[in-house]
């Protein structure tokens, strides 16, 4: 890894990762790679192929031919699944579902942690540096990013969260019935065999229940400021 910067960012779902790396990425001038896509794209070719979800087998060969591209947009960025916009359609709850299947499939981790290198890598050489955003990016993906932040948030906080959002897609639900979800996706991705989600002697772990994104956001750039590496 030469010249550029690579800063992760991992923690549980709904602490606000991806608009924090969003707006990270656009303060340094890096690129962003949402590594979520990249598995919930890989769900939804699956889930489109009618696939079996436990068949490791049949699921590598998805994601080994399932060209996945991110690309930056406003307000959100663009995700390209062989060439098709699906930045919506991989964002339905039928798509989260499944893709705990898919992240606990360790050829497809392998092939998209490759790829993942190799954008880290490779494709941000040009902007100097890389903002990555998942579970296992400084653990896995990046053991040597030079920065690691874990970003956390009570699960209060993330449920609320997460209520607003699909209250926002027109789909009802209750606080209490959205908590128990997202305790049940703590537990897998805190649980999975492989690539699951875990803080290292290095993890710069934030909570910032209490901060709005952009705070958050500001919060990670000082700390990068003032930590040269
Ligand atoms: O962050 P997200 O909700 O978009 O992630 C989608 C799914 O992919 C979720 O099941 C967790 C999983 N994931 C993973 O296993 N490893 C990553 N680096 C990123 C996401």
């Amino acid at each position: 890894m030469t010249n550029v910067i690579i800063v992760a960012i991992d923690g549980p779902a709904g602490a606000g990762k991806s608009t924090v790396a969003k707006t990270l990425a656009k303060k340094l001038g890096f690129l962003h790679i949402d590594t979520g896509a990249m598995y919930r794209s890989v769900t939804l070719a699956a889930l489109r192929q009618k696939a079996d979800l436990k068949n490791d087998l049949e699921l590598e060969k998805i994601a080994r031919e399932s060209k996945i591209e991110l690309k930056p947009g406003e307000p959100e960025n663009m995700v390209f699944l062989n060439g098709e916009d699906v930045s919506k359609e991989i964002r339905t709850p039928e798509v989260t579902r499944a893709s705990a299947h898919i992240a606990n499939s360790v050829p497809v981790r392998k092939i998209l942690v490759a790829r993942q290198q190799q954008m880290g890598r490779n494709d941000s050489a040009t902007y100097g540096g890389a903002v990555l955003e998942g579970r296992d990016i400084g653990t896995d993906v990046f053991p040597d990013a030079q920065y690691k932040f874990y970003l956390d948030a009570s699960v209060e906080t993330r449920a609320e969260r997460r209520l607003r959002d699909l209250e926002r897609a027109g789909t009802a639900s209750t606080l209490e019935k959205v908590m128990a979800e997202v305790k049940a996706r703590d537990e897998r991705d805190m649980n999975r065999a492989v690539g699951g989600l875990r803080k290292t002697s290095e993890s710069i772990v934030m909570d910032h229940s209490d901060l709005t994104v952009d705070q958050s956001a500001e919060e990670l750039f000082q700390y990068i400021r003032q930590n040269p590496r």
